[in-house]
């Protein structure tokens, strides 16, 4: 990979962010135009990312909205539309899907989904510079990093990152038996440009010893089983086709509250679980992380396994094999909408169907199918892979990170996908079904697979049709 030396760019940057950080610029400042920096490579007949704006209408909330006023986020604004999960507080939230795919490609923050385990650090603008988070365990190197140092001595990249959390579809496994989880459609899925460091980086220099296996992460979260925690193997962290990262920045600004303002994990083609927020502490370890969420959190046990047996019977937890790590293929229909009225006579001649896709562990959508007929006959639908616009952009200075896909071989992104239906094949169908296959032929299942935290559903998606004369 190109190595980068920070610009006068980024230097202003962290003064900014030292000085009277927010108000981060809003989006509008960039839709009309990013500023280039001084040393951007800029190709001249290549598409840019600039020419695919950010989302539309993003503005960072101002106002604190009623039900968190007594709860431990009392301090934080947030957008009203965002659905609650999980009654008031914590807040885990996902957006209507059909805003979401409304958004576009790169998701605006305030319909990001959100997954908390507990209240969110607060962070004063004053102390972004200054916060610490430590290298430690098998190094012969450990360091403690602030962010500012992280953005002036390391290079700093940007990419476009689908996150997911491990529950999305978890609804319709608690349809057909409860499990522990709360109940998310299929929105618990987003996607940012994320600005940060690559991971490998700073291991390279906290050298980690013989015997080192894991990378743990900590958040700075304290909940009731201790700070928010899990790893991931060291062997992924450091192979920078896998793209992990450390990121301060979303979408160009520096990360929201609930996003793990000011430094989070991402871990691109992961469960978002193990994306930690407010980093911390990373511990290189020989073994998988012993915190208590890692154990507990983000596992799809044997399906046989009940609630009460997973309770009464601890070993089932403790298995690392059933702990999860690469997402699996999914995809969801967002068009038509729930409740969404068609007018099944009269002159529109077709309807467009449409929806999201993503494969897991960089692996890419190939096909995305659609059946009207049960399943009995598919057929393709047409993707379009925005990714692969900004992998055709060439190198380029984006948000103080170097943004260069083109050496990137995996698919970290969601695509969207669309196939029209005459307004006939629809009036007679019951159902819509559709199902994604990535290039490992990971094929979409017909059968749901249950297990006891509802994690990683996804058989094929089906919606159906209501008919009223
Ligand atoms: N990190 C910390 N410190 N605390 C958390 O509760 N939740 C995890 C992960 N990182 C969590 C965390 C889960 S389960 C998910 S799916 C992602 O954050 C969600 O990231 P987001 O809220 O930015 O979408």
């Amino acid at each position: 990979m190109a190595t980068y030396q920070p610009t006068q760019e980024d230097t202003k940057q962290l003064r900014r962010v030292s000085a009277d950080l927010p108000p981060s610029p809003p989006y509008s400042d960039h839709s009309d135009g990013e500023k280039v920096e001084a040393d951007a490579v800029q190709p001249t007949s290549r598409p840019s990312p600039r020419d695919f704006p950010l989302p539309p209408d993003s503005t960072e909330p101002t106002a604190v909205l009623e039900p968190d006023k007594k709860t431990p986020d009392s301090w934080l604004p947030r957008d009203p539309r965002l659905i609650r999960l999980t009654g008031v507080h914590p807040f885990n939230v996902e957006a209507p899907l059909s805003d979401l795919y409304n958004d576009g490609f790169l998701t605006s923050p305030e319909l990001f989904y959100v997954r908390n385990h507990g209240h969110v650090p607060r962070v004063e603008e004053a102390d972004i510079p200054d916060w610490e988070f430590t290298v430690e365990g098998l190094v012969e190197n450990p360091l403690t990093i602030t962010l500012r140092d992280l953005i002036a001595d390391y290079n700093n990249v940007t990419y476009p990152i689908t996150l997911v959390c491990a529950g999305n579809r978890r609804k319709e496994q608690n349809v057909v038996k409860k499990t522990k989880g709360f109940s998310w459609g299929a929105a618990g899925v987003s996607t940012a440009l994320f600005t940060g460091v690559v991971l490998g980086d700073v291991l390279a220099k906290a050298k980690p010893k013989r015997g080192a296996r894991y990378v743990c992460m900590e958040g700075a979260d304290k909940l009731p089983n201790g700070y928010y925690g899990t790893s991931v193997k060291l062997n992924w962290a450091v192979d920078p086709n896998k793209g992990m990262m450390l990121a301060h920045k979303m979408n160009g600004e520096i990360l929201r509250p609930d996003h793990g303002k000011p430094l989070r994990v991402v871990i691109p083609g992961q469960i978002g679980g193990r994306s930690v927020k407010w980093l911390k502490r990373l511990i290189i370890t020989s073994e998988p992380s012993d915190n208590w969420y890692h154990i507990y959190d983000n596992r799809v046990l044997p399906t046989m396994v009940s609630p009460e047996e997973s309770a009464n019977k601890p070993a089932w937890w403790m298995d690392e094999r059933y702990a999860i790590y690469d997402l699996s293929t999914n995809s969801a229909i967002a068009y038509p909408a729930h409740e969404e009225q068609l007018c099944l006579v009269g002159s529109e001649p077709s309807y467009r169907v449409k929806g999201y896709a993503y494969g897991g562990g960089g692996r890419r959508v190939t096909r995305v199918e659609l059946s009207i007929d049960k399943g009995v006959t598919w057929r393709l639908a047409n993707i379009d892979y925005a990714e692969d616009r900004y992998r055709d952009a060439g190198r380029q200075q984006l948000y103080g990170g170097e943004m260069d896909l083109e050496w990137r071989e995996h698919s970290f992104c969601w695509c969207f996908w669309n196939i029209d239906l005459t307004v006939s094949e629809l009036a007679a169908s019951n159902d819509l079904l559709v199902r994604a296959m990535d290039d490992s032929m990971n094929l979409q299942p017909r059968d749901m697979y249950w297990s006891v935290l509802g994690m990683m559903n996804n058989p094929w998606y089906r919606i159906t049709i209501s008919k009223e004369n």
